[in-house]
């Protein structure tokens, strides 16, 4: 390395990261890298509906952040050439918007709804029967002089996504058809996924260089992409251009992800565990407090990862960590470590 100026390399997302997830996005379901199981669910379900020409049920996605439910959505309504119009839990803020979004849907079109767990309930309620029976029932005036409207709908799919199935209710669930769980990618999977985003950007990575940041980005498709753009920065920089596993493994030490792939908030949660919480168990909201962070953030974004890894573990009484997670932090594990009970639906709260 050559004593030029330090390069600015942010592990968080910046204020471009939305435009770099468009433009790396698969547009068609062969273009979409692994979840063999969900691609396939899906290519029958959207095949079936072509053949008997209807309209595709209403499909849940569900999984932590960045695994690939916008793209997925967008991938459907293109399978079946039609619109999708994109909104999303705590964007529709009463049921006069949902109304005025889906009397605006053409026949067969996508409705996307992220963070559908998120949605009013009277926006929720008046979701059902347009679920259902593709009406809109529009309630105009108050008390005795109410009345109610029934808007006849085309028919639509919802495609709803969420990062936590555990708190939609029972009935919302319920109207959807499909439900794909989306799972964390496997080291060739994501290995897969850089190499194209690679050629997209025109950036030259190395092989050796590829399986590192595959090994390193957390199972998480936006996390390789994010780092990817980071190492064509830092390579630009320092190494004409060309990102080799030496440049890689100095762009990660710089951006402080480690040897497991793990950030430095994930050191700092499992850390806390370990240093004063004796190993847990812990309550969720206690973690999320000593790492000022949103309990959502903790559950949604750090742990999947960290319990995949076996880190960290969810048990009836609270979080605890693993005698592995001591080592890899560099500390001894206590003689006793906390019994696992791990309950049966890690990513399920
Ligand atoms: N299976 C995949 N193959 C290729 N790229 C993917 C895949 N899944 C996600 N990505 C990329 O990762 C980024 C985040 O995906 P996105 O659909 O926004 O995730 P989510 O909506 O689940 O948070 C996008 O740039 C997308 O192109
Ligand atoms: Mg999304």
């Amino acid at each position: 390395m050559s004593g030029d100026e330090p390069v600015p390399l942010q592990p968080t997302a910046g204020a471009d990261e939305p435009e770099l997830d468009r433009a790396l996005r698969p547009r068609t379901l062969a273009e979409f890298v692994g979840q063999d199981r969900v691609r396939e669910q899906l290519t029958i379900l959207l095949e079936a509906a072509r053949r008997r020409h209807e309209v595709v049920e209403h499909c849940l996605l569900c999984g932590p952040p960045g695994l690939g439910k916008t793209t997925l959505a967008a991938i459907i309504a293109a399978e079946l050439e039609v619109q999708v119009r994109v909104s999303s839990g705590p964007a529709i803020e009463h049921p006069g918007a949902l109304a005025s979004i889906l009397t605006n849907l053409g026949p067969g079109d996508v409705i996307f709804i992220d963070e559908i767990h998120r949605l009013q309930r009277t926006v929720e309620e008046s979701l059902y029967p347009a679920m259902e029976d593709f009406t809109f029932d529009y309630v105009t005036g108050k008390g005795s002089g109410a009345d109610a409207i029934r808007i006849p709908l085309q028919r639509f799919t919802v495609v709803g996504a969420t990062t936590r199935l555990g708190m939609l209710t029972a009935p919302l669930r319920d109207r959807f058809g499909v439900t794909f769980r989306l799972e964390l990618y496997s080291p060739p999977e994501l290995a897969a996924i850089i190499r194209r985003s690679a050629r997209l950007l025109e950036v030259a990575v190395e092989p050796s260089a590829v399986e590192l940041l595959a090994r390193r980005a957390r199972g998480t498709p936006r996390v390789a992409n994010r780092l990817l753009r980071r190492m064509r920065d830092f390579a630009e920089v320092r190494a004409r251009g060309r990102v080799t596993e030496a440049v890689a493994e100095e762009a990660l030490r710089l951006l402080e992800v480690d040897t497991l792939g793990l950030d430095a908030t994930d050191r700092r949660l499992l850390r806390v565990i370990c240093e004063h919480f004796g190993g847990g168990p812990v309550g969720l909201g206690t973690v999320a407090v000593s790492l000022g962070e949103t309990e959502e953030t903790v559950e949604d974004v750090h742990e999947p990862y960290l319990i995949q890894a076996g880190l960290l573990a969810r048990t009836p009484r609270g979080r605890v960590v693993t005698a592995t997670a001591y080592r890899h932090l560099g500390l001894r594990p206590p003689a006793t470590l906390p019994a696992l009970e791990p309950d049966r639906l890690p990513l399920d709260p």
